[in-house]
């Protein structure tokens, strides 16, 4: 099998280089790639590199993920998460190949407190949200052999993340604040990338299934909290870890979103239903504090 990655150097495109390494041939490119290009905004150069490599398999893990800075850059943000994708899913189409793709709790209103299901209508608040629904749609559009998988409150290991930052200020500061009014699952890279060459494979063992298994899923991690929630959990769990840690932070208070402005809405409701991946797939995802309490064993 044939592997082409785009964004290896994300925090999911990382862990995916490791994750999707056994399943074949691996082609993994970052926008400064010279052999093949992998600059989502360059979009002939990017229909070339899938017609020069003919891989089995796409996998996108390249994005416009600056949510505050897509209200002043809607057009690049239009180009890399609606127009990009677009290209991908025709040549995929052209090719008969897999397009495996990552999209966004975003593409929700974010209101009422239940998980959004799959098919449940979409309203997103932002242009980030807004340009990440306009290339889902352009894959289910245009490429029958697809994969979608919205996730959401994604952090990796590598590089900078919620939980670290908050561990840094919880050293530097007397005080935190912190959003209790928002509700998600925070979700390792680790596990997305997981699911996703479980799901390549699964995919491929099952070749008959094409139209039953392609579609759009919910990844996240099990269970649901907020950002307080989730700061208070690392800062416990990171004492456990390391007890002679310094923190100086004596308090940690709840705030409600309007605490802190941002140029783009945040949505309240970022709980996404999995039970449709865990079905089809055959999967169990575990709780959130599995993957958090494992990262910070890992950076502590
Ligand atoms: N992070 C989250 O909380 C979250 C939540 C829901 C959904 N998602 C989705 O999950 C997927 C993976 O996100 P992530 O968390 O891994 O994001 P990330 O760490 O920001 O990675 C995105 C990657 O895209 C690359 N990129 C940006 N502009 C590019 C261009 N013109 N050409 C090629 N690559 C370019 C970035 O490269 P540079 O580093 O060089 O800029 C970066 O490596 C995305 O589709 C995202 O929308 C993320």
């Amino acid at each position: 099998m044939k592997i082409l990655l785009l964004g290896k150097n994300g925090q999911v495109g990382w862990e995916l280089q490791r994750s999707l390494a056994p399943l074949g041939q691996l082609i993994a490119l970052d926008r400064h790639s010279s052999q093949f290009c992998g600059d989502l905004s360059r979009l002939d150069d990017l229909a070339d590199t899938v017609r020069r490599t003919q891989p089995d398999v796409i996998v996108n893990a390249a994005a416009y993920t600056a949510v505050d800075k897509a209200e002043s850059e809607p057009e690049l943000a239009h180009t890399l998460n609606a127009l990009a994708p677009e290209v991908l899913a025709r040549e995929a189409a052209k090719l008969g190949a897999w397009l495996v793709h990552y999209s966004t709790d975003y593409v929700f209103g974010g209101g009422g407190d239940e998980p959004w299901r799959e098919d449940d209508p979409t309203f997103p608040l932002n242009v980030y949200g807004q340009t990440k629904l306009l290339g889902e749609h352009m894959i289910d559009w245009i490429c029958p052999r697809h994969l979608i998988f919205r996730t959401s409150w994604v952090y990796g290991a590598r590089g900078g993340n919620f939980a670290k930052t908050m561990l840094r200020l919880a050293q530097q500061r007397e005080q935190l604040t912190v959003i209790n009014d928002q509700f998600g699952a925070p979700t390792g890279a680790e596990l997305i990338a997981d699911v996703t060459a479980h799901a390549i494979r699964h995919v491929f063992q099952n070749k008959a299934d094409d139209k039953t298994l392609a579609g759009t899923y919910h990844l996240v991690a099990s269970g649901c909290t907020t950002w307080f929630e989730y700061a208070k959990h690392v800062l416990a769990q990171a004492q456990k870890i390391q007890p002679a840690l310094t923190i100086t932070a004596r308090e940690v208070t709840p705030v409600p979103t309007s605490a802190f402005p941002t140029a783009a809405t945040r949505p309240y409701n970022s709980r996404l239903d999995t039970r449709k991946l865990q079905a089809v797939f055959g999967l169990t995802l575990p709780d959130w504090q599995q993957g958090v309490d494992r990262m910070l064993a890992e950076t502590l």
